[in-house]
């Protein structure tokens, strides 16, 4: 068996979707970034490299590579998913934490799990989503930005 972790942060702007999961929660800000910014994905995909002990998702998928820049997360996240099977492995479960001020995440729980579900293709009690806020505190607490943890766990195929 193999663990991994990953962690990744996007500034909130206003004009932009909030996209987790490949879900699109209403939200008046949504993540700043080239691609569709989803910040959850990003640090799925960098948690499965990190079990892998094969880099990060900068390495993999430099947006400098014009095949990579605005890139749709949730293809990444399935070309990661063919490493980890290139590798011999496949996912056990997955534990995700977004730290985000509002809106409340709660509601969409099940949505962003079968959002997830949908790349991921494991079953849907191995999938787990939880949200947190930042207490006022920091950019996150300021809703300037949105944060997100991922934790997984690999096993042999
Ligand atoms: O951050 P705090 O401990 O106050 O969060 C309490 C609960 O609110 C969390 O356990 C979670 O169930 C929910 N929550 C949410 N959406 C957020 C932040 C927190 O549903 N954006
Ligand atoms: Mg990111």
């Amino acid at each position: 068996m193999r663990i991994g972790q990953g962690y990744d942060i996007h500034r909130l702007v206003a004009g932009r979707p909030l996209i987790l999961g490949g879900v699109t929660i209403p939200s008046e800000k949504g993540e700043a970034a080239h691609s569709d910014g989803d910040v959850l994905i990003h640090a799925l995909i960098d948690a499965l490299l990190g079990a892998l002990a094969q880099g990060d998702i900068g390495t993999h998928y430099p947006p400098s590579d014009p095949k990579w820049k605005d890139a749709d997360s949730r293809f990444l996240l399935r070309e990661t998913l063919e490493k980890v099977s290139a590798a011999g492995y496949r996912i056990g479960n997955i534990d995700c934490t977004v730290i985000l001020e509002q809106p409340k995440l709660g509601p969409h729980r099940e949505s962003i799990r079968n959002g997830l579900q949908e790349d991921l293709k494991i079953p849907l009690d191995c999938i787990s989503f939880k949200a947190k806020t930042k207490e006022k505190q920091d950019a996150a607490g300021r809703g300037e930005a949105v944060e997100a943890m991922a934790a997984v766990l690999l096993l042999p195929l």
